[in-house]
């Protein structure tokens, strides 16, 4: 697997890396335990050095899992996580980046891994409540203490990153990023690029849809997320297969899947991108990683891009109460 940089720090990853929050978030039911260490076990064999949990996931028991996991592999991979919620008894409170909140994050976090160093660290969304100063201050110190490597955002908006940026490098930045969420092209990508920011896009085979596997008569269990995101209602599964439709023709003429063209046109879109599918599946681990061999040449990527942009795409990401608590 290819590497890339992200970021002007140091940090180098494998050109795709691993999503750990399906493994026991948000998309229930979820994996044994053991199903998913050998998961990212087999992740690290086939060359992923990049892998992203959080406290939230769970909470806690995502970080336990990858943590156990990679505990052979401590020096070898990079392992992300993010802080930024007030969890009280199991339960997201809504968001929390208050310097005495990040630090003991910080402490758990460094426990749940059983790592010495957090190698990148994100605020996982915004705390409006908390100047963005405070909280890069607060990772710097952090930094300074040998506790983290590097700093990341998550889903911020183009004057956070630079104020953020203005106290202590960030890295990355992990947003929602795929054929069938762009908005960040337009001010957050040039943004980033400028500063030498690295970009992370999460939820890159639109959390599932984009494979071509959902059809409108999925269901989903009522804790998985996708039960009630306007996106994935019926109705707007049923529109929304037409770009379904085109990314399976060109994954017919480049012998490739529909997973590994959505990664694939990501990949081709900057250097400095690093997609974190989410998988539970090892033969899907295998299947995503093909992605990072897929080359478009500049004709097909316009093209590709152009019957993807035709498609009018139903519902919101996320319904309105998510993306004012948490966006998650
Ligand atoms: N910063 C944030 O706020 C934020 C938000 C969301 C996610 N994330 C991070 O980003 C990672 C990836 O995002 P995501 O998990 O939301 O979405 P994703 O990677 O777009 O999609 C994951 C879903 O796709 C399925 N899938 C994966 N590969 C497949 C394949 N080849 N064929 C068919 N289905 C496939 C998985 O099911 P199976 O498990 O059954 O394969 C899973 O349900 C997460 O794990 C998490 O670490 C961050």
């Amino acid at each position: 697997m290819q590497k890339r940089n992200l970021g002007n720090q140091g940090l180098e990853v494998s050109a795709i890396g691993l999503g750990c929050m399906g493994m026991s978030f948000s998309y229930a039911p979820f994996p044994p335990k053991e199903d998913s260490i050998s998961l990212i076990r087999k992740a690290v064999e086939l060359g992923i050095t990049f892998f992203d949990t959080a406290e939230v996931y769970g909470p806690y028991n995502n970080e336990e899992i990858v943590g156990q996991a990679l505990q052979p592999f401590k020096n070898e991979v990079i392992i992300a996580t993010k802080f930024g919620f007030n969890i009280q008894e199991g339960k997201m409170m809504g968001v929390d980046s208050r310097p005495e909140t990040i630090r003991r994050a910080v402490e758990g976090s460094l426990k749940r891994l059983g790592v010495e160093c957090i190698d990148l660290l994100y605020q996982h969304r915004v705390d409006p409540k908390v100047p963005i100063e405070d909280v890069a201050g607060t990772v710097r110190d952090l930094i300074k203490e040998g506790k983290v490597k590097y700093f990341g955002l998550s889903e911020a908006g183009a004057n956070t990153i630079k104020k953020a940026h203005a106290i202590q490098p960030v890295s990355a930045l992990q947003s929602e990023y795929s054929l069938w969420t762009r908005q960040h092209e337009t001010e957050i990508m040039p943004t980033i690029e400028q500063l030498g920011i690295g970009f992370v896009p999460f939820s890159p085979l639109g959390k599932g849809f984009l494979t071509g596997t959902i059809d409108e008569k999925k269901e989903f269990a009522a804790s998985d997320i996708r039960a009630i995101i306007p996106r994935y209602s019926s109705d707007a599964r049923v529109a929304n297969q037409a770009l379904v439709d085109v990314i399976a023709k060109f994954a017919e003429t480049k012998n490739a899947t529909n997973s590994q063209i959505a990664l694939a046109w990501i990949l081709a879109q900057k250097p400095w991108i690093v997609p974190i599918p989410g998988t539970t599946k090892i033969h899907r681990l295998i299947e995503n990683n093909g992605a990072a061999g897929i080359q478009f040449s500049p004709e097909e990527l316009s093209e590709l891009t152009a019957a993807s942009e035709k498609v009018k795409i139903v519902g919101t990401r996320y319904t309105e109460a998510m993306e004012a608590a948490t966006g998650i």
